[in-house]
């Protein structure tokens, strides 16, 4: 598949995906108290899809249970809600996505479980601040490994490691799309991004080593020495203005 450019009404219904998904992340962040299992938050987030008349983008993709994914402590990416009861100052990365008119939204972040550890927060406040410094690159005459080589140097600079097995995405009519979107790299390598590519950026950020381990379920990914990890993750368009995030609230 070659790398599309989204037309500007085709953007304003990625906007509105984006939306949705938005709500998904705010209603689960509510949520996220100790006490609440993971399944209940994919839950919540159905009856937003629900709500909003949105399909889910996660639910059967190579079979996937779920219409979130729930990644809590020192899972990085793809934990399936199930059992798992939030405890007081665990950290819980969120992972959400929706489809309207067969355009796609994505983007997930990272939620602090009562009152979290010093580290755990500086975590959380580096991998978000990892992901903006991406963003900023997210414009027209950039190259595509100047998002990756913002992210990496601020979540290197402040001591904690980038995955490097699971990128960033290109999304529109389809939740991954060309080009990959790596965390990491040298800067002004690859393709010059022009208006109408849109691209989710998803810093995956380790306390410790950037090793990861997949688990028998074939879908959670952990961290190989057992630290914490954080994500986030926004789907964003290149406008002649600029940067648009689109998985935002109004
Ligand atoms: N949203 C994830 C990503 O950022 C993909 C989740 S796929 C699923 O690329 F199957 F786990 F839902
Ligand atoms: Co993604």
């Amino acid at each position: 598949m070659p790398i599309t450019l989204k037309s500007a009404e085709e953007i304003a219904k990625m906007r509105r995906a984006g939306r949705v998904v938005a709500e998904m992340l705010e209603a689960c962040a509510t949520a996220a108290r100790p006490g609440i299992t993971t399944a209940d938050l994919d839950k919540v987030a159905r009856e937003v899809l629900a709500k909003r008349r949105a399909k889910s983008n996660f639910l059967g993709y190579h079979g996937y249970p779920a219409v979130i994914c729930t990644s809590p402590n020192d899972v990085i990416v793809h934990g399936i809600p199930g059992d798992y009861r939030l405890e007081e100052g665990d950290i819980i990365s969120i992972d959400c996505g929706a489809i309207i008119e067969g355009w796609h939204g994505d983007a997930a972040r990272t939620i602090p479980v009562g009152e979290i550890s010093e580290e755990a927060r500086k975590l959380l406040t580096v991998t978000e601040d990892s992901l903006w410094a991406g963003i900023e690159h997210v414009r027209k005459g950039a190259r595509l490994s100047d998002i990756g080589h913002a992210v990496q140097t601020v979540a290197e600079g402040a001591g904690f490691s980038v995955v490097r097995e699971y990128v960033g995405h290109g999304i529109g009519r389809a939740m991954h799309e060309e080009p990959q979107v790596p965390n990491y790299g040298d800067p002004g390598k690859g393709m010059k991004l022009k208006v109408g590519h849109c691209l989710a950026v998803e810093p995956m950020v380790n306390l410790g080593s950037p090793e990861t381990q997949l688990n028998d379920d074939g879908w959670t990914v952990i961290t190989a020495d057992g630290s914490l990890s954080a994500h986030f993750e926004h789907s964003i368009a290149v406008t002649e203005d600029g940067p648009e995030v689109l998985t935002v609230l109004d």
